[in-house]
C-alpha cells in the first residue's frame, strides 16, 4: 500500500485537464464527480452500487456526522469507511458551510462558530482545530480547511473581511492538520466574484501550501454567467500541479463549463436529490418522471443508458413507482442520475485525453438542444 497522495496530470486540452489522484485507498480519475454521502450514506444507494456507477470517491460532511452519530462514535467503530462500508477515498467538507445553511442560532468569531444543532437544538462549537480533529476521527482521506463562505450578494469590504478570516483559518487548519502521510489537506479559495480578492486568497493559500486547492464561495446564487466569469481566471491562480476542486457544483452544463475552465473535481447533491424528486438527467435534457405522459410509455428513460433503471424498466414503471412513493423509485432514479453524471465525467476524461474536448462540448450542447424527451 502506497503511503503517498499524488496528482499525476496526464493530458490537457485547452484549459481542460485529465489525470489521476493516487491515494492509499485507491485512484481518483479526474475530472472527478463526487456523489454526496452526507450522513454516512448516499441516500437510496448501497455503496457497491455507488461504486458500480463509476464513482472513485465520495463526499461526507463534518457538520452532520459530528451531530449524529458523532465523530467519536464513528472513530470507536473503526472510522467512516468501515462504518459505511465504503473502502475507496472519502473527502469531507469542514462544516462551516453547512453550519451557515442548516444550523439554528449561529455566532461567528475569530475563534470559530458557535451554533445550535438543527436536529435537537444542542449547542456546539466548530473551530479550525476542532474541524481538523473531527475529520481525523472520521478517517477522511481528503480533509477540507475550515472556512467561511459569505452569502452573496455582499459588498467587497464584507467579502474581503470574510476571506481574510478564512485565510487565517486556513493557516490554523494547516497547523492543526500536521503531517499525515497518505492524507491530504485542501485549501479553499474565497473572494466572491471579485478578481483581486480571489488573487489575494490564492496567494495566501499558496504561501501556506496545500495538497490541493478548492474554489469555494460559488454556486451560492450568483448564476452560471457570474460563476463562469470567476472560473475564467480563478483556477489559473492555483498551482497547476495540484488538483483543483470546485465545491458544490453542479448541473451537467455547469460541470462541463467548469472542466473546460480547468477544474478537476466537483461534488453536488443534485443527482441524488433529484433522483428522489423524480428529475432525471439525460443527454437530451431533464425528464420529470412524475409527468402523466410517461404513464403508458413502454420505452426506457434513455435508450443509450446502461444503468439498471434503463436496462430493466419502462418509463411507465418508473412513473408508477414514483407516483406510488415506492422505495424502489428513489433507488432506481438515483442510480440512473449517478450513472449519468459518472458517464459524463468518463466521456470528458476520454475526450480530453485525445484532444477532442471542443468536439465533446459541441455535441453535449447539440444533444441537449435536440432533446425531444
Ligand atoms: N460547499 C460549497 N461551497 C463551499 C465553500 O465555499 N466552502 C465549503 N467549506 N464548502 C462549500
Ligand atoms: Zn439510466
Amino acid at each position: 500500500m502506497t503511503q503517498k497522495f499524488t496528482f499525476d496530470l496526464q493530458a490537457t486540452d485547452g484549459q481542460a485537464r485529465t489525470g489521476v489522484i493516487s491515494t492509499p485507498r485507491g485512484d481518483i480519475r479526474t475530472p472527478a464527480f463526487m456523489p454526496v454521502g452526507t450522513a454516512a450514506t448516499v441516500k437510496a444507494m448501497l455503496p457497491e452500487s455507488v461504486a458500480a456507477t463509476g464513482a472513485d470517491i465520495l463526499l461526507g460532511n463534518t457538520y452532520h456526522l459530528m451531530l449524529r452519530p458523532t465523530a467519536e462514535r464513528i472513530d470507536r467503530l473503526g472510522g467512516l469507511h468501515k462504518f459505511m462500508n465504503w473502502d475507496k477515498p472519502i473527502l469531507t467538507d469542514s462544516g462551516g458551510f453547512q453550519v451557515m445553511s442548516l444550523a439554528g442560532l449561529r455566532k461567528m468569531s475569530e475563534e470559530g462558530v458557535k451554533f445550535s444543532s438543527h436536529i435537537d437544538g444542542s449547542k456546539h462549537m466548530l473551530t479550525p482545530e476542532r474541524s481538523m480533529e473531527i475529520q481525523k476521527l472520521l478517517g477522511s482521506d481528503i480533509v477540507m480547511c475550515f472556512d467561511e463562505c459569505p452569502a452573496l450578494p455582499a459588498t467587497d469590504a464584507e467579502v474581503s473581511k470574510s476571506m481574510q478570516m478564512s485565510m487565517r483559518w486556513a493557516q490554523r487548519s494547516r497547523d492543526a492538520f500536521g503531517d499525515r502521510p497518505g492524507h491530504a489537506l485542501f485549501g479553499i479559495q474565497q473572494g466572491g466574484v471579485t478578481q483581486d480578492l480571489r488573487a489575494e486568497s490564492a496567494e495566501k493559500l499558496r504561501e501556506i501550501g496545500f495538497d490541493g486547492y478548492a474554489v469555494g464561495g460559488l454556486a451560492v446564487g450568483e448564476g452560471q454567467e457570474a460563476m463562469f466569469g470567476v472560473l475564467d481566471y480563478a483556477p489559473d491562480m492555483l498551482p497547476t500541479d495540484r488538483p483543483r476542486y470546485l465545491m458544490g457544483v453542479g448541473k451537467p452544463d455547469d460541470i462541463v463549463g467548469a472542466v473546460a475552465r480547468g477544474i478537476d473535481m466537483m461534488d453536488c447533491v443534485l443527482p441524488s436529490r433529484s433522483g428522489r424528486t423524480g428529475q432525471l438527467f439525460t443527454r437530451n435534457g431533464v425528464i420529470n418522471i412524475k409527468n402523466a405522459r410517461h404513464a403508458d410509455d413502454p420505452r426506457p428513460l434513455d435508450e443509450a443508458c446502461t444503468c439498471p433503471a434503463c436496462s430493466n424498466y419502462s418509463r411507465a414503471y418508473l412513473h408508477h413507482v414514483f407516483r406510488s412513493q415506492e422505495m424502489i423509485s428513489g433507488m432506481l432514479l438515483t442510480w440512473h442520475n449517478l450513472h449519468y453524471f459518472q458517464e459524463l465525467m468518463s466521456d470528458m476524461r476520454a475526450a480530453i485525453a485525445v484532444g477532442a474536448f471542443e468536439a465533446f462540448q459541441k455535441k453535449f450542447h447539440e444533444d441537449r438542444a435536440a432533446g425531444d424527451i
